[in-house]
Parts: structure tokens; C-alpha cells; sequence
């Protein structure tokens, strides 16, 4: 038999002999537990094969059943899973619920590619071959960011972004909310910065990011939506990471409520990519108080221990001017407008903190000093996370070298679409090791990696998946697998047959060997 084509690939694999075949009597086993994973994987298996499974509490031997086991005592580590398949049986074993769900992924990824359909397929058997697998993952955060600030996609290609994030195992959607050309977010407090700062004027045309379109462009998500949303990853193990950006990248929040900037007046939403000099009044208490309010709204809807302030790319030409700014640091004793972000930034933690979330920010949140508990994400290269995790903080590595999925995947761009004119193919995304460059006895700090998509020059759906795949399946590997368990050439076969599983699910990704 053949390798299974599994990805990422798992810790250990050793094959059996024979297959165990799903039929329209096999049942699920599972515990109360459990019931929503069995509820889940049943209704999913149900669309191709047609099979009702009847899911049935445990303690039943029989054959002919797929046990789900929930085994605290398992020896299978956080979000780690067994995986038994013989003639008979299978059984899927792991200390907590996130380890039976990967489980069944895993599970998903042995059965033929026509199980992907969604509805029933005849003349296929249902085969799993014999094997046993040991699994577990290397990071805990593992992660996929979506800009929907410059673009904004469906709720159901939200929904398919998420389901392809839980079948690599990835599970945080980094959920980039807010943005100098468009706020998505409903805040019931504040219904200006969707009735406002939802649309813009115009976009560049991708093609030629100097020319507008001259059409209006925009819309959100509903608190309902996002609840959906939530819930919809909740139930594949994803947990959604909001990013409200501050205090830069705000150009839509002072369209709404120009009272939060530092002149004052004359905002729109923004047209134009790139880097606005305008950003919240850092010596303006009200801007604080709307960021609180705020952020209470985004705590009641996303549950996440990780809240992300943004922090990137925040001009200081407006603080370095503005009274109230010049105040604020004279009264707090801050030597510039550096260590003036330093203390926006510390605030927000504090507000975090004391209602037991922590703070996430990109690696800009370093310049002035870093927040006492914040966690930094490394997207200019590894370095601000190199040192962010030298001095102690928890890392989640991004760098644009390896992890920018809006980069170019070919070096020859003219059969391209139109992207940001970098170059990161797939085996570069492969190369990536989120802790390279840490030092061995700090590497415990880096707590994962992500892929970043921005989408600048995505206005589709289906160009965002032209990006985001297959690089993803790379990027999900290297924050699943153990590292000496990684080549290239090898990963390359597996993906041949994972592209056989995309084209089912309708995915509209890159041929790498195109
Ligand atoms: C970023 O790419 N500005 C985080
Ligand atoms: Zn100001």
C-alpha cells in the first residue's frame, strides 16, 4: 500500500494490514462529551456516502463502529490524538475534544477524495486503510488571517475559509476587522462607523494602484453574523481572534467620529492603499473611553483569550503637533511619541488584563517598550519577535519573508494577477520554522505561526483562494509537524493528491506546477 497522503503530516504512521470500510451499518460511538465532534462528523460523512450513521453513546464493543474517545488519562498531549484503524474498527482516542476532532480530520483525509462531495456519490467504498497514527501538534497557535478591511467576502466563504483552516489543522482565524478603508464590525454604541465607516468612494484598480474606480464600495458583519461566525469555528476547534486596529490604520473610525482624531475634521473612509498619517488622538481621554466601549462589544462576541490591537504602521506627524498629545506626554513623563504609543498601547492591556484576555499587536508595539504581558506578532521579518521573545514575551511568528500569502507565487509576474510585488513561492513557505533565530531557551515563547492574507489586490473570494492555497497547506504544516519531519519533495507528492481534494471543495487554488 501506499503512504497515506496525510497534511500536515503526522508524528508517527505505521500501516496495518487490511481496510476497515464504512457502510450503511456502521455506527459512531461516542460519549455525551462528545456529541457535538460525532453530531458533526457524522452529518458530514452523511452528504457523500448517504449513510445515516446513528451516533450511540459508549460502551458498546462491536464491530463495525468508529469510537470516539474522550480519555483524559490518554497519553496524546493538548489537541494530540490516536488513531486506530483495523478491519473492524476504528477508534479515535485524545485527552480532550480538540484531539478527537483532529482526529477525525485526519480520518476525513484517509477516506477517498469523493468523500469531499456534498452529495451522494455512488460506486465508491468507503475504505480506510489499516494503520495506526500518533499525532500531536508542535505550536498552539496556528494560524490564518484574512484582511476584511480592504475587501469583504461572504459569511459563507467565511464559513469555507474556516472549514479549510480545520481540515490542515489550523485553529486561529486571525480576523482582521478594522481598516483605514473600511470598518466591518457592527458597534451597537457607536452605529456611525458602519453606517460611515463601512464605505468608501472608490478603490485603486488592481491593475493600477494609482487610479480610483469611482465606485462605491463597502458593507459589514452583523454582531449576529459574527456570532455565527464564532460559533461555526467554535465547533471545528478554530477560536476567531478579533483585530480592531489602533491607533493607527483608524481612518474609518474618524470618518465616523471625527472627534477621535487629532485635527478634528475632514476624514473619509479611504480610498487609496498604503499608510495613513491620520490615527486616534493618543492625549484624547474620549478616544480611550471609545476604545473600551468598544472593545466591550468585541469581548461579549468573541470569547478568545487573545485580543489583537493592530499597532502596525501608526505615523507619529499628527502626535508630534497636536496639543492634547504634547500634553499627554508631558503629564505622563514620556520622553516622544514613541514611548506616547507605548502608553496607548499599555492602557488597552490594562483594560484586556483586568478582564482576563491578553493582549496581541504587531511587532511595532516594541518601539517605545513593549506592554508588560503583551504577546508580539512578527511580521517585519522574525526580529521583533526574536527579541520580544529574548526579553520573555510570547511570539506569534508572521514574517513577511515566509508567511505573506499576498506575495507573488511566481517570479514571472505577468501570468499573474495582479498582487504586492513580492515573491514567496511554496517551497519558501515550507522553509518556514517559526522559531529560526530564537534562542534555544526562549524558543518556549514562540507559541506558533500564521499565514497573512491581505487583500489589497484580492476583491474576490476566489482570488483570495488563488493566494491562500496551496501556500496554506505549507504554512500548516510547518506549525503542525515536528521539523525532522519535513521534505519538501515529499510533501510535494502529498499535495498532488491533496489538490485532487480541493478541486472537490471547489477551492480556486494556484497550480504549483503551473
Ligand atoms: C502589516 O502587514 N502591516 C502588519
Ligand atoms: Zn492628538
Amino acid at each position: 500500500m501506499n503512504q497515506p497522503a496525510i497534511i500536515p503530516q503526522p508524528r508517527s504512521l505505521a500501516t496495518g494490514s487490511g481496510a476497515f470500510e464504512v457502510n450503511a451499518d456502521t455506527r459512531i460511538i461516542a460519549d455525551s462529551a462528545l456529541a457535538s465532534t460525532a453530531g458533526h462528523f457524522a452529518d458530514w460523512l452523511r452528504g457523500a456516502t448517504g449513510f445515516a450513521l446513528p451516533v450511540e453513546a459508549a460502551g458498546d464493543n462491536a464491530a463495525n463502529t468508529i469510537r470516539l474517545v474522550v480519555d483524559p488519562a490518554a497519553d496524546t498531549g493538548e489537541e494530540g490524538y490516536q488513531l486506530t484503524v483495523t478491519a473492524d474498527q476504528i477508534e479515535v482516542r485524545a485527552a480532550d475534544t480538540a484531539g478527537v476532532f483532529y482526529g477525525t480530520q485526519t480520518l476525513r483525509q484517509l477516506l477517498p477524495v469523493a468523500v469531499e462531495s456534498d452529495s451522494p456519490v455512488s460506486g465508491v467504498s468507503w475504505v480506510v486503510p489499516a494503520l495506526t497514527i500518533q499525532d500531536g501538534p508542535r505550536f498552539r497557535w496556528r494560524g490564518l488571517h484574512l484582511d476584511v478591511g480592504r475587501h469583504l467576502f461572504p459569511v459563507a466563504f467565511i464559513k469555507k475559509y474556516i472549514d479549510l483552516m480545520a481540515l490542515y489543522k489550523l485553529n486561529t482565524f486571525h480576523w482582521h476587522l478594522t481598516e483605514d478603508q473600511g470598518w466591518r464590525i457592527e458597534i451597537k454604541q457607536y452605529p456611525k462607523l458602519t453606517e460611515v465607516g463601512a464605505w468608501r468612494e472608490a478603490s485603486p484598480y488592481p491593475a493600477d494602484r494609482t487610479k480610483l474606480d469611482g465606485q462605491r464600495y463597502g458593507g459589514f458583519y452583523t454582531q449576529d453574523e459574527v456570532r455565527e461566525i464564532v460559533a461555526y469555528a467554535q465547533a471545528r476547534s478554530i477560536t476567531v481572534v478579533p483585530e480592531i486596529e489602533m491607533p493607527g490604520h483608524a481612518v474609518a473610525a474618524l470618518a465616523s467620529y471625527p472627534e477621535l482624531g487629532c485635527v478634528g475634521e475632514g476624514y473619509k473612509v479611504r480610498t487609496y492603499w498604503g499608510i495613513a498619517d491620520d490615527v486616534y488622538c493618543a492625549g484624547n481621554e474620549d478616544v480611550y473611553t471609545f476604545l473600551e466601549n468598544v472593545l466591550t462589544e468585541v469581548l461579549d462576541l468573541f470569547p478568545s483569550e487573545f485580543i489583537h490591537i493592530g499597532g502596525d504602521e501608526c505615523p507619529k506627524v499628527r502626535w508630534e503637533v497636536c496639543p492634547k498629545c504634547q500634553a499627554k506626554i508631558k503629564q505622563e513623563g514620556l520622553k516622544d511619541e514613541h514611548e506616547l504609543q507605548s502608553y496607548f498601547i499599555r492602557r488597552m492591556e490594562k483594560f484586556l488584563n483586568d478582564k482576563g484576555r491578553r493582549l496581541i499587536g504587531w511587532d511595532e508595539i516594541l518601539e517605545g517598550g513593549l506592554a508588560p504581558n503583551a504577546t508580539v506578532m512578527s511580521w517585519r521579518g522574525a526580529k521583533g519577535g526574536i527579541e520580544a521573545a529574548s526579553a520573555g514575551h510570547d511570539v506569534v511568528m508572521t514574517p513577511n519573508t515566509h508567511c505573506y500569502f499576498d506575495y507573488y507565487q511566481a517570479e514571472d509576474t505577468e501570468n499573474e494577477p495582479p498582487a504586492i510585488g513580492r515573491y514567496l513561492p511554496l517551497d519558501h513557505v515550507y522553509m518556514f520554522n517559526p522559531t529560526d533565530g530564537v534562542p534555544a531557551d526562549k524558543a518556549h515563547h514562540v507559541i506558533g505561526g500564521q499565514g497573512s492574507v491581505w487583500t489589497e489586490y484580492l476583491p474576490t473570494s476566489e482570488l483570495v483562494e488563488y493566494m491562500a492555497y496551496p501556500r496554506t497547506l505549507a504554512l500548516a504544516e510547518t506549525v503542525w509537524s515536528d521539523l525532522d519531519e519535513r521534505d519538501y519533495d515529499e510533501f510535494s507528492a502529498r499535495l498532488q493528491q491533496h489538490l485532487k481534494r480541493l478541486d472537490k471543495l471547489n477551492v480556486n487554488y494556484r497550480d504549483p506546477g503551473k
